[in-house]
């Protein structure tokens, strides 16, 4: 099998494991931006999930000269018009912080009942190389936001994302549960094709 080469532009190392697992087994050697301390800091600046993961690709390929794929993701509330979206990681100020940003959004959902409380997380996953965008896809998962923080797996938001068939939050249920279903998972199984096929 031809070995390829994949940096992942990201930062977030709990983002980026579950990236290695879910392209494991696929004859790609990845890179994540610790490999690559120069990289420019790309601004997250764009409207929607998908812009800033086309807008994190395409700068890291230029820089690295090699394929790169770009995911940005986030959690959207019914209840709060889809906040907080694709500010998820910076919900509740700098510096970035998980915890914080579950009690901020338990605080807004606290006269929301249980039935009003649906939510998704989305994934955009964006390919690009020295030439530029190659392909952009989305993937989405439906949950509802619990009343307090359950489990110690995952990251983000998942101790107060619960998936309804399990009536338990993405940190209850581990890795091995979240991958057959999340939104990262739907995006890259979206985009995998035409990661081998390059
Ligand atoms: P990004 O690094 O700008 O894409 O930020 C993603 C943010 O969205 C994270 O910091 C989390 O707050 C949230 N998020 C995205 N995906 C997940 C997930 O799989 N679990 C929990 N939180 C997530």
């Amino acid at each position: 099998m031809k070995i390829r080469e994949l940096v992942v532009a990201t930062k977030n190392k709990k983002k980026m494991q579950e990236i290695r697992d879910l392209l494991k087994g696929n004859g790609i050697k990845l890179y994540s931006l610790a490999d690559f301390p120069d990289a420019p800091n790309v601004r997250e600046d764009g409207k929607t999930f998908k812009e800033n993961a086309a807008k994190k690709a395409v700068r890291i390929a230029k820089f690295t000269r090699k394929l790169t794929l770009g995911e940005d993701s986030g959690l959207e509330v019914k209840a709060l018009n889809g906040a907080p979206g694709i500010y998820s990681s910076r919900f509740s100020g700098w510096p970035k912080d998980d915890q914080r940003n579950n009690r901020k959004l338990l605080r807004k959902l606290k006269d929301v009942v249980r039935s009003s409380r649906g939510a998704a997380y989305k994934s955009a996953v964006a390919l690009a190389d020295i030439n530029g965008l190659i392909k952009v896809v989305e993937g989405a998962c439906s949950g509802i936001i619990g009343d307090a923080p359950k489990g110690t797996c995952g990251f983000g938001y998942d101790p107060l994302f619960i998936i309804p068939k399990y009536k338990k939050t993405f940190a209850q249920l581990g890795e091995k549960i979240k991958h057959t279903m999340s939104h990262r998972a739907k995006a890259l199984d979206k985009i995998k094709k035409t990661l081998i096929d390059l």
